[in-house]
């Protein structure tokens, strides 16, 4: 889909739609006024029948032959004084879904008049119109399917022209993020036997190659030779070897700045290993990589975007499968920063591939360390799936994320890191065992194991996004599947940096 700007009146605009934005509370703008006159009354008429409530994303479609737009697609935005970006993208999802709806693959969006910037105007039409069209079809054969209308061109129509420059950059920053978002999704999305850690070595290494970035792929003797054995236990009884993947940003006279990294959990898929999971949505494991995509969709964007930070990102990835030769419970590993590991439990194998890539991170001497990783199912217990648990040892990094969150709507909730935890993976005849003693606290405990391969006086935040990458009903921005859940969020916050 392509978004493009329209200086034009929506009363002499020629397109098969219209979509005309209208806050609750009865409010007509302008031009819906003017657009009310010229259809004599129709508009004012359904708003006062009460035949359309303009709340958030509400959509209605009028039959208007006498305009130059033979469909009228009224758009809610719920309350003017309760109006943000998140809700204006979410409106324009909705809408756009209105216009597939009608068979329609050009459409025309006024902009409403507000208090957000033109940019962000532009923006959060292009991404909600990509994001809320997105279906993943791939694997579907039938005709029906296959014929589904795509939107092609959605013309915003910003008034008048003073605004041109910011408007512009507005709708290209929108499908930068849309599209990090959306090869997040569609890695996500694929199912296990059309991806492996080679796979996703091979993502990171064509990201680089079209945008300027350095790739480096470490196989398995490396994670050895690397002493990267707790990556190299979780991944040996699979045919899909582990691989260690580094992507860097190193912006011209930055290269010796302090980078900010990012690492993210790449388990391809995660059968539980011989703790194994049970059959029931076992299937959903294919997302255990979602930490991974958020990595590989934000390091595309920065390649894109480009901006004055060194940006590292780091993913570790394995397949934790059931094999002759695959880690047993009560095996004894030691990761790359020397800390020994008892594997309890094979299916808390996050936190092992993790703990090598954390101590790595540590070795860059970074700015901050974010991870990313589909960790604990505790995770969907505490929080349902409208937002990610968020632990961080820095105060303000936890609060730049969680405004980033707010702001792009991909929302984060912290957690304590509580000090009485802190003995709770104390290992017996090792230094750690990698689960506590019980099942409460899960995702705080599995947190406070991975604080432990982070250097001291770093800041660090993780990112538990086991319960928010992967939906199972249809949300306003995302089809059921894979979200691309963190992608936005994390653009947002490095762009608030500096
Ligand atoms: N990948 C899972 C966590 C997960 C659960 C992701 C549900 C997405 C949806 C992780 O590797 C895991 O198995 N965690 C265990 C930890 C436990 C063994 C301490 C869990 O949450 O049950
Ligand atoms: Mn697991
Ligand atoms: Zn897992």
């Amino acid at each position: 889909m392509n978004s493009e700007l329209l200086f034009a009146s929506p009363l002499e605009l020629d397109s098969p739609a219209l979509l005309l934005p209208l806050w609750s509370g009865g409010e007509l703008s302008t031009e819906a006024r003017a657009l009310d006159e010229k259809l004599g009354g129709l508009l004012s008429s359904v708003i006062e029948e009460d035949a359309f409530k303009p709340t958030v994303g509400a959509t209605r479609v009028l039959h208007t032959p006498a305009l130059g737009t033979p469909r009228l697609i009224l758009l809610g935005l719920g309350a003017r004084d309760k109006f943000s970006l998140v809700k204006w993208t979410q409106a324009v999802a909705r809408g756009a879904r209105a216009v597939r709806s009608i068979k329609r693959s050009r459409a025309a969006l006024l902009l409403p008049e507000c208090d957000l910037p033109p940019a962000e105007l532009a923006q959060g039409a292009t991404e909600g119109a990509m994001l809320g069209l997105h279906l993943y079809n791939d694997f579907k054969t039938d005709a029906e399917t296959r014929a589904l209308t795509v939107l092609e061109t959605l013309s915003l129509l910003p008034g008048d022209e003073s605004k041109r420059a910011e408007l512009e950059r507005g709708i290209e920053r929108g499908q930068v993020l849309a599209g990090a978002n959306l090869l997040a999704r569609a890695l996500v999305n694929a199912p296990s036997n059309t991806k492996s850690p080679q796979s996703l070595a091979l993502a990171a290494q064509s990201i680089a190659d079209e945008h300027g970035l350095r790739c480096e792929v470490w196989d398995e003797d490396r994670l050895r030779a690397e002493k990267m054995d707790a990556l190299f236990a979780v991944g040996v009884g699979s045919d899909n070897p582990s691989r260690f993947i580094i992507l860097e940003h190193a912006p011209e006279g930055h290269e010796q700045d302090a980078p900010i990294v990012l690492v993210g959990k790449g388990m391809t898929f995660d059968s539980g290993g011989y703790s194994i999971k049970p059959a029931a949505s076992m299937e959903d494991m294919k997302d255990d990589m979602a930490g991974a995509a958020i990595v590989l969709g934000v390091l595309e964007a920065v390649g894109r975007l480009k901006p004055r930070q060194r940006i590292i990102g780091l993913i570790p990835s394995a397949e934790n499968m059931v094999a002759g030769n695959a880690m047993r419970p009560g095996d004894i590993v030691s990761a790359r920063n020397g800390l020994s590991i008892e594997i309890l439990n094979t299916d808390a194998e996050g936190r092992l591939i993790l703990a090598d890539a954390l101590s790595y991170a540590t070795e860059l001497k970074p700015r901050a360390i974010v991870d990313y990783a589909t960790l604990t199912g505790a995770i969907r217990v505490a929080l349902g799936t409208e937002g990610a648990g968020l632990f961080a040892n820095d105060d303000a990094l936890a609060q730049g994320l969680a405004r980033a969150g707010e702001h792009s709507g991909d929302k984060v909730w912290r957690f304590p890191l509580w000090d009485e935890y802190k003995d709770s993976m104390k290992g017996t005849i090792s230094d750690l065992k990698n689960i506590g003693p019980e099942r409460s606290a899960g995702s705080i405990v599995a947190a406070i194991f991975l604080e432990k391969f982070v250097g001291p006086d770093i800041a660090w935040a993780h990112l538990d996004v086991a319960a928010v990458s992967l939906i199972r009903e249809d949300k306003p921005l995302c089809a059921r599947g894979a979200t691309g859940f963190g992608v936005r969020l994390t653009l947002d916050w490095l762009q608030q940096l500096d």
